[in-house]
Parts: C-alpha cells; sequence; structure tokens
C-alpha cells in the first residue's frame, strides 16, 4: 500500500517474526502504523523485522510474549500502552501445527494447538477490546474505536485429515470471530477474519520446497501460484483502514482460489 491510511495508528501483531506475521507487520508499517512486533522464541527474527521497519522509516518495538498465557497477553497489552499511549489495531495472527494421524495425536499436541491458536486469539482480543472500549473513536485518527484482524485459514472451511487440531482451531476462529463482532459491533470495534490459502512461509516448506511438492500442492490452488505473505500483510493493511469500515464479522479468503473446490472442475 502506498498510501498512509493507518498514520498515527498502533498495532500488536503476534507471531510477527515470520512468516504471514512478518508480511502483515511490514505493510502496516508501510501504511503508517507504529508496531509492537510480537515474538514467542526467536528474538533475533523479531528485531530484523523491527530494523527493517526502521530502516523503511517506521516505528517498532520487539516484545516476548507467549499468547496462550493470560499473564503474558496482559503484560503486552500494558507494555504497548506504556510504549505508544493508545492502540487501534490487533492482528491475532499467532499460530502452529502440530500434525498427526488422529489416533495417535497427543492431548499435548491438542493443547498446544488450540492453547496458542484459539485460545491465543481469545486472551489477545479480550485485552484489546476493553482498551477500545476505555479508549472509544480517536478522532481523525480512525473511524472505529478499534480493528480486531484474526487470521484464520481456508481450513475454517476445508476438512483436513492428519491436522485436526489445526482445523478445529481455525473453524473455531470463525465463530469466535463472529460472535465478538456482534457483541462489539455497537461500540464501533471492527472484528474481521482473513482465510489464507497456502502461502509460502516455513509452517508448509514440506508442500512447496521440492519441485514435486509445489506440482502437487498447485493442483488444489486454480490460480496455479503459490502465495506471499505481501498478499496477506496487503489485505490486513486494507482491513485496518478506513477504506474497510463496513466490514465486519466475516473471513476474507486470500487463497488463490483453493475454497472452490478445484476437484470438481472437471468431475461430479
Ligand atoms: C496451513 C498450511 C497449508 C495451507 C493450505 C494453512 O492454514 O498452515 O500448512 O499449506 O493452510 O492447506
Amino acid at each position: 500500500m502506498d498510501n498512509q491510511n493507518l498514520k498515527g495508528q498502533s498495532a500488536i501483531v503476534t507471531g510477527a517474526d515470520s512468516g504471514i506475521g512478518k508480511g502483515v507487520a511490514l505493510a502496516l508499517a508501510q501504511a503508517g502504523a507504529k508496531l509492537l512486533v510480537n515474538y514467542f522464541h526467536n528474538l533475533q527474527a523479531a528485531n530484523e523485522v523491527v530494523s527493517q521497519i526502521i530502516d523503511e522509516g517506521g516505528e517498532a518495538i520487539a516484545y516476548q510474549a507467549d499468547v496462550s498465557k493470560e499473564h503474558d497477553v496482559q503484560r503486552m497489552f500494558a507494555h504497548h500502552l506504556d510504549v505508544f499511549g493508545s492502540m487501534d489495531i490487533l492482528v491475532n495472527n499467532a499460530g502452529l501445527q502440530k500434525d498427526a494421524k488422529f489416533v495417535d495425536m497427543s492431548l499435548d499436541d491438542w493443547n498446544t494447538v488450540i492453547g496458542t491458536n484459539l485460545t491465543g486469539q481469545f486472551l489477545c482480543s479480550r485485552e484489546a477490546a476493553k482498551i477500545f472500549i476505555q479508549q472509544g473513536i480517536r478522532k481523525g485518527i480512525s473511524k472505529a474505536a478499534g480493528k480486531i484482524i484474526c487470521m484464520s485459514s481456508v481450513h475454517e472451511v476445508i476438512p483436513w485429515a492428519g491436522h485436526v487440531n489445526y482445523a478445529a482451531s481455525k473453524g473455531g476462529i470463525s465463530l469466535f470471530m463472529k460472535s465478538i463482532a456482534q457483541e462489539l459491533a455497537p461500540q464501533k470495534i471492527r472484528v474481521v477474519g482473513i482465510g489464507p490459502g497456502a502461502i509460502q512461509t516455513p509452517i508448509n516448506r514440506d508442500a512447496w520446497e521440492s519441485p514435486e511438492a509445489l506440482t502437487k500442492l498447485l493442483t488444489l490452488i486454480p490460480y496455479n501460484r503459490i502465495g506471499q505473505p505481501e498478499d496477506i500483510g496487503k489485505l490486513a493493511a486494507w482491513l485496518a483502514s478506513d477504506e474497510a469500515d463496513y466490514i465486519t464479522g466475516t473471513t476474507i479468503f486470500a487463497d488463490g482460489g483453493m475454497t472452490l473446490y478445484p476437484g470438481f472442475a472437471d468431475n461430479g
């Protein structure tokens, strides 16, 4: 985005040290927002994102927190307010996969994925909503009192064998996002989901690293290319801006057509 339509705003992006989160943090900063770049364990990667933002003329800090831990989340939001004085945008991005056949899936792998992907979105959104309600609309900054973007996946609608913890977390995000959107709309808080398809990041390296894997993956993508973090970053920056002021309670899929059931193109 070339325009600065997030100027004067500040954002927390969780899991912003790599992959889609990094793409989103960079895009929000390019649109003028000040960033808290949250990371779980890779300080060096988070610092590189911060340096890139600062080099491009933006403002950013790195901050460690495990989004599945209530205390960590509360201390992260308090720190954001200490540093930036207000808050306008939350991007619930932190997420992970711990794949296993259903009958072999351990309770630990189930709980870890639900804890980060779903409970993490609950904990962060609750803190953000409290701030947005207390703050109200900041005139001249944004038409909304706050914006919450929930990173989901095509797997909020596409079942995924061998990944049931992940698919359950994303299906959960869909109704979590819609329910809080319904509850918070009267307070002028917008809540939207983004459903990425296959984006070229570390989480799905196995699916694109070899030419054979990539060819197989592309049979699921009618638009015939793997997505890039910027595809999602630009969408997030637009959804957070006033240009999307009438959008709340829905997931926008950015997936090159993966949700179009390409297997039916010449079948059924
Ligand atoms: C997953 C990726 C996968 C993509 C499409 C994403 O939500 O994290 O591993 O490639 O969905 O299936």
